[in-house]
């Protein structure tokens, strides 16, 4: 059957992978009215994840942002999938798994499966072609970039990116979501890194270089990033925050997709990190020690 768009609002929002980014999208969505159905391969993912969202809204109703009426509502329309199956009747399914091009691939291909012919498939990928991840479909007409930033009920902007075969419907609908999730929406071209973390590339693959080179330590770096560059957070705070193990892929992934050009070229240093598990705050050390949840000096 032929892929038909259909009109805003969504309704229902599946949610694959509820790590960092799964977990914040899913806060949205439910606040923004979707019912929301969380999946993750993870044994117990999904459980940790729906206690923590509900832990955040209950801590609002406690400080009186938001009623507890309210924060039980959304705590109804979550709901824990055991399958991906149980996300039939999702009708957009926004994706937050491993940075890897043929896991990505695998899931939407899975998902056409399970979902309906009018259901959009939105990808959080932060760095690999949407246009390459729709081709392993056959509707890549509702196949769409829908890229967060972490944390991301703070971080207040979405990428929208529709790959080359993307329908415009879906590319205005999914841009509504965003705008009804509160999010400023950026409509970006599919490459390499879209806008934000194309531009980012300067930020961090410069701050790296500098640390290799043994000019001064990540601290420094980051005072003076944010004291004088005016950046919220310096660029190993960043690094710590995303993950290395995100960081890393995303960095690979960006300069081969630009042909190895130089100016993108990773780190060793990352890779280096990865290897002894520094991943940043995730496992407790990065560039920085993190005891309950509190960033100490550079390790
Ligand atoms: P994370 O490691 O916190 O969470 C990923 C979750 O996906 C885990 O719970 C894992 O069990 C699950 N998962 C892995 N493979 C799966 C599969 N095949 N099916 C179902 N679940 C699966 O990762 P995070 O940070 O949430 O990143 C997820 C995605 O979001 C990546 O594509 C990343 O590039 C992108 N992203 C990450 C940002 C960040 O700052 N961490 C920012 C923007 C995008």
């Amino acid at each position: 059957m032929a892929f038909e768009s259909t009109p805003f609002p969504f309704t229902t929002l599946g949610v694959v992978g509820t790590g960092a980014m799964g977990r914040g999208i899913a806060q949205l969505a439910a606040q923004a009215g979707l019912d929301v159905v969380l999946f993750d391969v993870q044994l117990g993912a999904v459980k940790e994840a729906k206690a923590f969202i509900e832990g955040l809204w209950e801590r609002s109703a406690e400080k009186q942002r938001i009623t507890f009426e309210k924060a039980q509502q959304y705590s109804n329309q979550l709901r824990e999938a055991n399958a991906l199956t149980e996300l039939a009747d999702c009708d957009i399914v926004v994706e937050a798994i491993v940075e890897k091009l043929e896991v990505k691939q695998g899931l939407f291909s899975e998902l056409e499966g399970i979902v309906s012919t009018q259901a959009v498939l939105a990808t959080n990928t932060s760095s690999l072609s949407v246009t390459a991840i729709a081709a392993a479909c056959q509707h890549p007409e509702r196949v769409i970039g829908f890229h967060f930033f972490n944390p991301v009920p703070l971080m207040k902007i979405v990428e929208v990116i529709p790959g080359l075969r993307t329908h415009s419907d879906v590319t205005h609908r999914v841009t509504a979501l965003g705008e009804a999730m509160g999010h400023f929406t950026a409509l970006t071209t599919d490459t390499p890194g879209f806008l934000v973390n194309h531009a980012g590339r300067a930020f961090g693959t410069e701050a790296l270089r500098i640390l290799g080179e043994s000019v001064t330590d990540p601290a420094t770096i980051d005072r003076i990033m944010v004291d004088q560059g005016g950046f919220r957070m310096g660029p190993f705070t960043l690094l710590d925050l995303t993950g290395l193990d995100v960081s890393h892929a995303v960095m690979e992934s960006i300069y081969h997709q630009f042909y190895e050009e130089p100016r993108f070229r990773p780190s060793p240093l990352t890779r280096q990190r990865l290897s002894a598990n520094l991943l940043g705050r995730k496992t407790g050390e990065g560039f920085y020690l993190y005891v309950d949840g509190q960033q100490q000096m550079p390790v």
